[in-house]
């Protein structure tokens, strides 16, 4: 979708957001997969209320985008534009054990960051890519760690009430990837309360989950981590093993080798490919396993 609207052109400075053209979220998603559209990067939170009124006015629908890590978009020219949030410098600020952390901030830069000035915690989630923005909205975990447990705070861009409102943590519930942030709430900043620990001991955690990570998952394949989410006590990628459905493909979309709850784009893989496979694994798991797995995966398909 290109924004053609001369009343929102002509706020965009003001407000401080860019407007870049015709990016491909191909090139913005870890799957590698997705249409074009205008993309607009916001510098201030307080703009945001603002831009979305004039996109409302002018009927442009909008997405946000975190880091692109946990997410499958449709192919062709995108039916909506996508916001996103600048990169903050510095991502983090810190007061004794609690981390201020701006949501556009890396996830892993976080977490090491944190470490250096011995706040550990979150050492399961060093290597879950993405923001912490996006770690945030869906409670992203790994290693028996998960983001949820560490907010005291999160302010927000409430669709809701079109108010940027600061939520305490016994406002918001955490739920295996899962919370009750409303899908069109976008995050700002979250402050983390983090134990203290010496720096030493949260290397020791860091590197010990970046050898099981390395191990058990693809990670230098383009994917959007865990397709599905496990069914409770279960694991899904154990169930679509099972089938013997690693490396079972619809085009380039293909079952990982090494973890079958990892899809991968193992070339030129289109939305429509990813989307069957998504569709296919499903219904042999419901068939033969009797459960019907959900995505984790988030599908932007309108
Ligand atoms: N397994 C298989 N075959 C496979 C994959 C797994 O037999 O292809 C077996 C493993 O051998 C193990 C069991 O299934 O006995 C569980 O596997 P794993 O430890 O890899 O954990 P998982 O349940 O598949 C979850 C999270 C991951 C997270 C890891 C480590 C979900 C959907 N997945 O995977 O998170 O990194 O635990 O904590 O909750 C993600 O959310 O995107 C993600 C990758």
């Amino acid at each position: 979708m290109r924004i053609e609207s001369r009343q929102i052109l002509e706020a965009l400075p003001e407000l401080q957001v860019e407007l870049r053209r015709d990016v491909s979220l191909a090139e913005l998603t870890y799957l590698g997969i997705g249409g074009t559209t205008d993309l607009l990067r916001i510098s201030r939170h307080e703009s945001i209320r603002a831009l979305l009124n004039l996109l409302d006015e002018n009927g442009v629908a909008h997405k946000f985008l975190g880091g692109g890590s946990n997410l499958l978009v449709i192919d062709g020219e995108l039916p909506f534009v996508v916001l996103q949030l600048a990169q903050p410098d510095p991502g983090v600020v810190l007061e004794a054990n609690v981390a201020s952390v701006n949501a556009a901030a890396d996830l892993g830069s976080t977490v090491t960051f944190c470490a250096k000035n011995n706040l550990g915690g979150m050492e399961g989630l060093i290597g879950v890519p993405g923001t912490v923005g996006g770690a945030l909205r869906m409670n992203a975990g790994a290693y028996g760690t998960q983001i949820g447990s560490y907010v005291r705070e999160v302010k927000l861009y409430r669709a809701a009430t079109r108010e940027l409102e600061t939520l305490q943590r016994e406002q918001i519930s955490f739920e295996y990837r899962h919370t009750s942030f409303a899908p069109d709430d976008m995050m700002l900043t979250v402050k983390l309360e983090l134990p203290s620990k010496p720096y030493q001991e949260i290397l020791q955690g860091i590197r010990l989950c970046n050898e099981k990570r390395r191990a058990s998952q693809p990670l230098g394949q383009k994917s959007a981590g865990c397709i599905f989410k496990n069914p409770p006590g279960a694991s899904a990628g154990r169930m679509i093993d099972e089938l013997g459905l690693k490396g079972f493909s619809v085009g380039d979309a293909r079952v990982s080798d090494r973890h079958a709850n990892f899809f991968v784009n193992a070339g030129r893989a289109s939305a429509a490919d990813m989307l069957a496979l998504i569709a296919d694994v499903r219904e042999r798991v419901r068939q033969i396993h009797g459960v019907t797995l959900e995505n984790e995966v988030v599908v932007w398909n309108a």
